[in-house]
């Protein structure tokens, strides 16, 4: 089986990567990556001699490129994990955001029909739903995008449906939860407040901390990506959550406990605009095909912050130059 993965260099790209290879010992794998800041190879320097997988720099955005891959490799599945995440740089420069995520769902899907391609794994996310102060979005909840981030993730995921319902394309789309997790850029709020906290510096909480997040493990979302490449239906919709939800006050204060601080490390900051208040998903469809998390919060906080407490070459590095310049204009707005 051939899987091209975009975004493999990134966070959850690399998760599954290694996941695959652990998974299916006859798999072959193309990481197609395009390797902004992001993206880093120690990611999968366990792998990469790997004879089962393959790195390739590039934009799933370059129609020429992605014509040549799907031609060459011919891929039995398309992973779609390409895309910037980070809302708060998407606040503040958004056009990245789309040519990758819209644009870039538009390439691979064009090529995928030109392919015939069997099988394309939309990776996506719950933020395009916006923001519930009750209840649960489900699989067929409007989307209401508030940040640049989510509105770009909504157009890929737009184009999608139309993919299926236009020319029938084999397509799964899937919206999940936050990710928590070894290999996470430290900008992200679970690794930048256990590394920040390891540094001896205060960690920035917006607005009131009151805003709600629903937790997913990297392992168990990969099992779920796993078990819809074996059982979901094409042409169909999954959310994929755990309902594991916390306000990020108590969030940080489990971090903070973990880690032997005090709440003095808290530094309230200016809230992010349009900050959404709560998401939360009902991932009843996907739990349906045998599907369920593995890990509590709890237990993926404690393997998150052992890994992040044992992995300082990884992180420290990426701390300084580009990213000091960001974090100090990101917290400097008030
Ligand atoms: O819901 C899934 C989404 O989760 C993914 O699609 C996105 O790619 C991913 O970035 C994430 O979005 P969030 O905005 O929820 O994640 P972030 O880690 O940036 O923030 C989580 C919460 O913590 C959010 O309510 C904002 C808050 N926060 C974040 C940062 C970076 C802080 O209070 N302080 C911070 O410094």
């Amino acid at each position: 089986m051939k899987f091209l993965i975009t975004g493999g260099l990134g966070f959850m790209g690399s998760n599954m990567i290694r996941y695959v290879l652990n998974t299916y010992q006859d798999c072959s794998i193309l990481n197609l990556d395009k390797m902004t800041y992001a993206a880093n190879p120690k990611n999968l320097k366990d792998v990469s001699n790997n004879s089962r997988y393959r790195f390739m720099k590039g934009d799933v955005a370059d129609e020429d490129l992605i014509e040549k891959v799907f031609g060459e490799f011919d891929p039995d599945i398309v992973l779609n994990y390409a895309a910037e995440s980070h809302v708060d740089r998407s606040i503040m420069d958004p056009k990245a955001f789309l040519v990758t995520a819209a644009l870039g769902t538009y390439t691979l899907l064009e090529a995928t029909r030109a392919y015939k391609t069997p099988r394309f794994i939309q990776i996506s996310t719950d933020e395009v739903f916006g923001s519930i102060e009750q209840g649960s979005f489900t699989e067929t909840s409007c989307f209401e995008p508030n940040s640049p981030y989510s509105a770009a993730k909504a157009g890929g995921d737009l184009l999608c449906r139309a993919y299926i319902k236009t020319y029938n394309l084999p397509i799964i789309v899937t919206h999940s939860c936050n990710f928590i997790g070894p290999y996470q850029y430290p900008e992200k709020v679970i690794p930048l407040f256990i590394t920040n906290l390891l540094e001896g510096k205060k960690v920035p909480l917006y607005g009131d901390g009151k805003n709600v997040r629903e937790w997913i493990y990297t392992e168990d979302h990969c099992r779920a990506i796993d078990a819809l490449m074996q059982k979901g239906v094409v042409g169909e919709v999954y959310n994929i959550g755990t309902g594991q939800e916390i306000q990020n006050i108590d969030l940080t204060k489990k971090i903070l406990t973990l880690l032997g601080k005090g709440e003095e490390m808290i530094e309230p900051v200016k809230d992010r605009p349009a900050h959404d208040r709560r998401y939360s998903i009902d991932s009843s469809k996907l739990r349906a095909l045998g599907w369920k998390s593995e890990y509590s919060l709890d237990q993926a906080l404690e393997k998150t912050i052992k890994w992040y407490q044992t992995h300082e070459d990884w992180w420290k590095p990426l701390k300084s130059g580009e990213y000091l310049e960001y974090y100090n204009t990101q917290y400097q707005r008030q």
